[in-house]
């Protein structure tokens, strides 16, 4: 039997002000769009911000429903809305923050198992790596190159 070991890469700043500016103002657009999740149930709010290949930058938040399973993700909200709206222009950079007391402050921020699912998908679909950048309630950033690195081992073709 073989045993093998994935390892996956990220860079971390301490915080986000250390981003350049093209980044900072994707993060300024997500907690602007956090602000509009609608999360009665959780009281956690999540934005997030992608930078298309033209500039163009969608925003999602996190939308529930008393129906549990019925709500979206914020990251997928944004996904989905630049799938059906700009099908031909790439994701270059995903930008995630979140606001609320269901995380730990101090702990790292990251998304959830159907999100990576979704994320590792546009990126199969576009055959190009994108940034995944997740600020976390400390501040903390975490850049990762691919969203494979937050997925190994994906489901896919
Ligand atoms: N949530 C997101 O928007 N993104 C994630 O990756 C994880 C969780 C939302 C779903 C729900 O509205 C709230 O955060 C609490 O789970």
């Amino acid at each position: 039997m073989a045993s093998r070991e994935i390892t996956i890469k990220y860079e971390v700043l301490e915080h986000y002000r250390e981003l350049d500016i093209r980044d900072r103002e994707l993060v300024r657009q997500a907690f602007e769009v956090c602000e509009n999740a609608y999360a009665p149930y959780s009281e956690f709010k999540v934005g997030a911000a992608l930078l298309l290949s033209d500039g163009t930058i969608v925003r999602g938040s996190n939308q529930e429903n008393i129906a549990y399973p019925s709500g979206l993700c914020a990251e997928r909200t944004a996904l989905f809305y630049a799938g059906a709206n700009y099908p031909d222009l790439a994701v270059e950079t995903l930008c995630i923050v979140a606001k609320g007391n269901l995380i730990d402050k101090d702990k790292l921020l990251s998304p959830c198992g159907a999100c990576r699912q979704v994320m590792a998908e546009t990126e199969a679909r576009q055959r190009k790596p994108y940034r995944i950048i997740l600020v976390c309630q400390n501040d903390q950033t975490l850049i990762f190159d691919s969203a494979s690195e937050l997925l190994p081992l994906t489901f896919g073709k």
